[in-house]
């Protein structure tokens, strides 16, 4: 198969799983890395990797989430690889969204911001329509204050929406059509599968509503 291999924390354990699937059962798949750092961690723990190029379509592309709704609809990118995520997976035909139960919520948005990519150029503009998107927008920074550069070297503006997000497809749309916008972390329309995770080992699926 080839597999789009997500970020973050819970990705990092999706990914030691199928390290050890490879060394001790010769697992075989070509993975595409949604980021440097997963990049990184794939090639320490001997994980076959192609380009997205060279691999084209892929059967399957696996990620977590920071926040999932009864839809399936998702908020991504608390670790600013959200572009890359995305564009890994629309060219899968299984996304496959792993998640604890901490992030199931009734309402997106209602913790969590919308991180919005944007050129370090137009952080300005982006950030005042953002405003009257109705967000309360934040550049991302580091612990030294200096605004976080992602793989592309852009920034991120975290958008918070007071009260949670009314219609993500609508409001995804609209951020889209920003100039300077590259990528939002609304993910509407991607989700196939979720398992969902708890701190005893055992795993559910989610129910899905219309
Ligand atoms: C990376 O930018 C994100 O989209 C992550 O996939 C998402 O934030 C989940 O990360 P954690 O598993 O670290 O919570």
């Amino acid at each position: 198969m080839r597999v789009g291999l997500g970020t973050g924390t819970t990705m990092s354990y999706a990914l030691e799983a199928l390290g050890r699937r490879v060394r001790e059962e010769g697992l075989a798949f070509a993975g595409v890395a949604t980021s440097m750092a997963t990049e990184r961690t794939a090639r320490r723990l001997g994980l076959p990797l192609v380009t997205l190029a060279e691999a084209g379509r892929l059967d399957m592309a696996i990620d977590g989430a920071d926040e999932i709704d009864s839809k399936w609809r998702l908020i991504k990118g608390g670790g600013g690889a959200h572009t890359r995520e995305k564009i890994v997976a629309a060219q899968a035909d299984r996304f496959l969204v792993l998640v604890d139960e901490s992030k199931v919520v009734r309402r997106l948005g209602s913790a969590f911001p919308v991180p919005v990519e944007v050129a370090p150029f137009a952080v300005h503009p982006v950030t005042e329509t953002l405003r009257r998107l109705g967000a309360i927008p934040t550049l991302r920074t580091d612990a030294e204050r200096t605004p976080v550069h992602t793989d592309q070297n852009f920034h991120i503006l975290d958008a918070f929406f007071e009260g949670g997000i009314e219609n993500p497809e609508a409001l995804g749309r609209a951020i889209k059509n920003i100039p300077g916008v590259l990528e939002h972390g609304i993910f509407a329309g991607y989700t196939t599968d979720v398992l969902v995770g708890d701190e005893t080992g055992d795993v559910r699926t989610l129910a899905k509503s219309t």
